[in-house]
């Protein structure tokens, strides 16, 4: 099969990673890089360090509101599409860029693949809500990464093409963790001795464009009894600076650390503090806890099995769950897959008929 692969932010980069050299081993996959993420750190150093082929179109779509960005790749991925003619397109996750690549493709007729179907938050102001719906109702195969996913899909009508191959992130991290450790030297750099420091990661618009909220966030992140190692978000960068907001002693500002660092830091941490959802899984399989900063979450099997736990952007709730973090917890189970999600997706991609 021919196979048109799109990506653009950060986390799709990660997941792209281990299902593009399955894909290759059987297909011919033409790699599509929207440009939704262009700065190094969050774009490039993630196809050198995952050993991600080059793109063979890069839109350079960059930012732009919602509307500007989403319409800007709707058009330029058609045309890749026109010239390409692709058997199928392969789409991830929920950004703008997985939405505008799976509209292009389904408008054209192509068959639209989406890896991480099914995931709901059940809160359609957050952007990625929309884009998930939106994209799982115009695909044609649905890979879903855990059992909730299916049933997602299935009360909204959604069956024919749904499959359960795992999670894809869970094969990037099993490949990636030993590397990471043996690689990373971030935990030295920064002075930290494991289970001593806290990690955060604050990046979605409903926490960034809400001063309040932000700067509860920032003011439990400075009552903490530890460190906290706060890798920054290009917009959460801007919005400091547009709400006078100064991090306090104990919290560490960098700037986004590349996937090995990350993984190293994240597994040694006390706990962490995000409102990412790809952080709070990674967590969860690192048997890290997690206090989420947010209200609601995809990734509902981290909070039943007493891993994660959701506080939203309320300093005294955040505190409290950071520093009690530890307490019981149901046993960990594989609830996100086996590592070999990669494998069955490349398979079912070449037994599909349209
Ligand atoms: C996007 C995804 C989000 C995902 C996140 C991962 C959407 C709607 N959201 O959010 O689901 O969790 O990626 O990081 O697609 N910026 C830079 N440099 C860059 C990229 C962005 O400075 O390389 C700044 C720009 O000011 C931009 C802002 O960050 O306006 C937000 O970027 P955008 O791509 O719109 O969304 P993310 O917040 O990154």
């Amino acid at each position: 099969m021919k196979v048109l692969s799109i990506v653009g932010a950060r986390p799709q980069f990660v997941k792209c990673a281990p299902v593009s050299r399955e894909v290759r081993k059987v297909h011919e996959e033409v790699l599509v890089h929207t440009g939704q993420h262009y700065d190094y750190l969050l774009s490039e150093v993630f196809f050198r360090d995952l050993g991600i082929p080059a793109p063979d179109y890069h839109l350079e779509i960059g930012s732009g509101s919602h509307g500007v960005q989403t319409g800007r790749m709707l058009a330029a991925i058609e045309e890749v599409i026109a010239k390409e003619e692709p058997e199928i397109v392969l789409v991830y996750g929920d950004t703008n860029s997985t939405l505008a690549g799976a509209l292009a493709a389904a408008k054209m007729h192509v068959p639209v693949a989406h890896v991480e179907a099914g995931l709901r938050s059940f809160d359609r102001r957050m952007p990625e809500e929309v884009n998930r719906v939106l994209t799982d109702h115009c695909s044609d195969i649905l890979f879903c990464p855990t059992a909730t996913a299916v049933r997602n899909l299935a009360a909204e009508g959604v069956t024919a093409g749904v499959h359960l191959p795992g999670d894809v992130m869970v094969d990037a991290l099993r490949e990636n963790l030993p590397l990471a450790r043996e690689r990373s030297t971030a935990l030295a750099d920064f002075g930290l001795s494991p289970k001593g420091y806290f990690l955060a990661t604050v990046h979605r618009a409903g926490n960034t464009d809400d001063p309040a909220a932000l700067r509860a966030i920032m003011e439990a992140f400075s009552r903490l009894d530890a460190p906290v190692i706060f890798p920054v978000h290009p917009r959460t960068r801007k919005k400091f600076a547009e709400y006078g907001i100064a991090p306090a002693a104990n919290v560490r500002i960098v700037e986004p650390f590349p996937y090995f660092d990350m993984l190293a830091l994240l597994s040694g941490a006390r706990a962490v503090l995000t409102d990412s959802g790809g952080v709070q899984k990674e967590a969860y399989i690192l048997e890290v806890p997690c206090v989420t900063l947010r209200e609601n979450t995809e990734w509902v099997e981290t909070v039943e099995d007493g891993w994660n736990v959701l506080v939203g952007a309320d300093a005294d709730q955040i505190v409290a769950e950071a520093e009690k973090a530890g307490g019981a917890r149901l046993p960990h189970s594989a609830r996100f897959g086996d590592g070999h999600a990669a494998e069955r997706i490349a398979a079912i991609i070449a037994e599909y008929e349209p």
